[in-house]
């Protein structure tokens, strides 16, 4: 570690679960604090909205993996086709030592294709995840009993905080990924900001992988977000239940209903929670009482869909160059490969 990094380490909780793992965790009163003040703004604006980011805590990302299961929820399985396809080209690519670097790896499932080829390889491999949810370091753990030869460093912050960490860390190649069409989540404007900030702490033998969602029929766009089974309608409720007990806030979940729609000219899903009656609800924490006319709405996530030529220009626009592209079978779901230019 360089000693830039070395001063970060000092607004971490450090753990060492063992001599392959070891966690950085930012302290909990700081977590708790933006949360609070993320709040007080973005819920006292007139369009209400809450940053996806804060879908996972605990009980959230146990509800992400569930949605991963869904037969509604494409996305997984489309990735995880092209990931299988991905593991025999992908060490055309990987000329050195590649450490795994990982944007938003929660269970690190489909995380262990690509481990499968650097462990095959190499007399040690390691693993640097980067997740806002605690998920982190239970899903580390599991990986390290599969892979004997595998050291991670884990960070439990945000994707932004985990890549200054990243920053002069040392000389040896990464290769970046960033599953599940998570970039999706950022406005086109952020998800431009973003690409630059991966690209500008990237060294020229470093990769970059990252999966995105293609556009196509809305109605297999709004069944993966509003499944059958009401289990994404949990997801988006667990933010209301997580401002309860982590802000002492009052929502009652049952006022509220769980919305997700397509908007064609955005070119994004689009999920809400919506208020099913004028209600006042209090958030100490936060300082914040907010009044809700029936109907209106909170916005919670935006999912951002792609073409072909949106992906193109994002990647040259942020100085990437595009060295492979694949596609699932229907061509739902794209995973593209880029190095800087
Ligand atoms: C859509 S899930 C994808 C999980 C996994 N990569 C996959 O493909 O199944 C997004 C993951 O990113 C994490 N996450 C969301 N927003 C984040 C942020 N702003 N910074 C760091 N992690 C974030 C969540 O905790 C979650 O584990």
């Amino acid at each position: 570690m360089s000693t830039k990094t070395l001063q970060k380490v000092s607004e971490y909780e450090k753990s060492n679960v063992n001599s392959r793992l070891r966690c950085f965790k930012r302290h909990i009163s700081s977590q708790k604090q933006s949360f609070a003040e993320e709040l007080s703004h973005s819920l006292s604006h007139e369009s209400k909205f809450i940053s996806p980011k804060f879908f996972y805590d605990k009980t959230g990302s146990e509800l992400f993996e569930k949605i991963c299961d869904l037969p509604e929820y494409y996305l997984t399985k489309t990735e995880i086709e092209i990931l299988n396809h991905l593991k025999t080209e992908l060490p055309h690519f990987l000329h050195d030592d590649f450490r795994l670097v990982e944007l938003g790896s929660g269970s690190s499932t489909k995380t262990r294709h690509i481990l499968d080829v650097l462990h095959e390889t190499q007399s040690k491999t390691e693993y640097f995840p980067i997740d806002i949810s605690d998920i982190l370091e239970s899903s580390s753990q599991e990986l390290l009993s599969l892979y004997p030869r595998l050291h991670i460093t884990g960070i439990i912050d945000t994707y932004e905080n985990g890549l200054e960490f990243l920053k002069e860390y040392d000389s040896k190649n990464n290769l970046i990924v960033f599953l599940g069409s998570s970039f999706g989540n950022f406005s086109p404007k952020d998800g431009l900001k973003f690409l630059k900030k991966i690209n500008s702490i990237m060294k020229d033998s470093d990769l970059f992988l990252i999966g995105l969602d293609l556009i196509k029929e809305k109605s297999i766009l709004e069944k993966a977000y509003d499944d059958s089974e009401g289990i994404t309608r949990q997801f988006n409720l667990n933010m209301l239940s997580r401002i309860n007990t982590e802000l002492d806030g009052n929502f009652d979940l049952a006022n509220f209903a769980h919305v997700a729609r397509y908007n064609e000219n955005e070119k994004r899903i689009e999920m809400y929670l919506q208020s099913l009656t004028n209600q006042t609800v209090q958030i100490p924490k936060a300082k914040l009482s907010i009044t809700l006319q029936k109907d209106e709405l909170i916005h919670t996530e935006n999912s951002y869909k792609f073409s072909l030529n949106d992906i193109e220009d994002m990647m040259a626009d942020t100085s990437f160059e595009i060295k492979r592209i694949w596609f699932d079978s229907n061509k739902h779901y794209a995973m593209v490969l880029a190095s800087k230019i």
